[in-house]
């Protein structure tokens, strides 16, 4: 079997890539291709929009590519920074008979010494190095000759490079300039839909969440998600909240929900303090991962926005005004139904704090009688907004 690998940021992806997997095409037939676009393993976001987006518009650029395709979720899921022999690794141990062909760029191939583990990366793959049609490299040469005493097919493949880049896409799209001619069809018109690359942080980040949920979630949770987002925007405008961070907070506030546990633990983990997180019931870690995934692959950094997406689970003392609409408007969605949904909407429209401990009590209780653990921080927000609203008598 043989496997063409391409990996890349993808921030987006565009006819440039299309290219040079064209020329790959071209120059072999393959059985397979993997992209993989690289993941957001630091504090900060590396890409402008989040991997399962980016992941997204790729799927869709080459989805009439003729060969089997696969977007893999391997560095987009890894904790790590990728090097290039682990990410060969991780392949190998999935495809053990596979020979695979790694697209890499003439830069690259010159500067393969400063790949870790280079030589041993070398003898996994065969490289094919992308270069343009018409340059005699001495640099290239040699040091593809290089290569090959590693790796012995390792060839330069050619062909007219189309001169775009993601960096200049994404200003061009920022500027809400024409990008269609750049990117595939499909693409461009994602991209302008869902303002993915917007300069303005509304905009392109509630654009980008509206793509992401259901992408990331089922229909019954994504309508949910759709439904608590309404409401939340009504209660901000009621409680004099920003309406456009109570939008934002409640698209986000489930996104991690239906993700396998190990990748919503390993998000959670990095959320807040880890000690905080050990003690937490499993139930209430989505909120966790969610800020975790905003933060590192959206780029939120807006620490209110952040707590109102953890806390939406569980509560917690001292909740802002933005944190108990979204833990209200996430009790009180629409297709939820519940004995006591009626009175406590009623106290949601009249007096959060009242509310906040109504809702805790109903919630509280409805674990207690399914014999579901309760998190500490849910006493302790119970606790706080009874001595709120009642000065100190806990039975008040
Ligand atoms: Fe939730
Ligand atoms: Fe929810």
């Amino acid at each position: 079997m043989d496997i063409l690998f391409f990996g890349g940021s993808f921030d987006p992806v565009h006819n440039g890539h299309e290219n040079i997997l064209r020329t790959a095409l071209n120059y072999k037939k393959f059985d397979k291709i993997i992209v993989m676009p690289v993941g957001s393993p630091g504090h900060k976001p590396s890409c402008k929009a989040p991997f399962p987006v980016r992941k997204y518009l790729v799927e869709q650029a080459f989805s009439d590519i003729g060969v089997e395709l696969l977007v893999s979720d391997f560095e987009g899921n890894s904790r790590e920074k990728s090097y290039s022999y682990l990410t060969v690794d991780y392949l190998k141990s999935v495809y053990p008979q596979a020979t695979i062909y790694f697209i890499i760029g003439a830069d690259s191939a010159i500067n393969m010494k400063s790949w870790a583990r280079w030589q041993y990366l070398a003898g996994q793959v065969t490289f094919l190095v992308f270069a343009r049609e018409y340059d005699e490299d001495d640099l290239l040469t040699a040091a593809v000759k290089e290569i090959q005493q590693y790796s012995p097919d390792t060839a330069i493949i050619r062909s007219q490079v189309i001169p775009v880049s993601s960096t200049q896409l994404r200003n061009t799209a920022a500027a809400g300039g024409d990008i269609s001619g750049l990117v595939d069809g499909k693409v461009s018109a994602l991209i302008e839909k869902y303002h993915l690359y917007a300069d303005d942080f509304y905009e392109r980040n509630i654009g980008t969440a509206q793509l992401l949920i259901p992408l990331m979630l089922r229909e019954k949770r994504a309508q949910h998600t759709f439904n608590v987002a309404k409401l939340a925007v009504q209660f901000a405008e009621k409680y004099g909240v920003d309406t456009q961070k109570a939008y934002l907070c409640a698209l986000l506030h489930d996104i991690m929900k239906q993700q396998p546990d190990r990748i919503m633990l390993h998000r959670a983990q990095q959320s807040d303090i880890i000690e905080k997180i050990a003690a937490k019931p499993m139930p209430v870690l989505h909120g966790f991962a969610a800020a975790d995934f905003a933060r590192r692959e959206m780029g939120i950094e807006d620490e209110e926005i952040l707590m109102a997406i953890k806390s939406h689970t569980c509560g917690r003392r001292n909740m802002s005004n933005l944190e108990k609409i979204i833990y209200l408007a996430d009790m009180l969605s629409e297709e939820r139904d519940f004995p006591e949904k009626e009175p406590l909407l009623a106290l949601a429209w009249t007096d959060l704090d009242i509310a906040m401990e109504q809702a805790l009590k109903d919630s509280i209780n409805w674990l207690k009688e399914k014999g579901g653990a309760i998190d500490s921080d849910s006493y302790e927000a119970l606790e706080y907004f009874t001595t709120l609203n009642h000065g100190g008598n806990c039975n008040g």
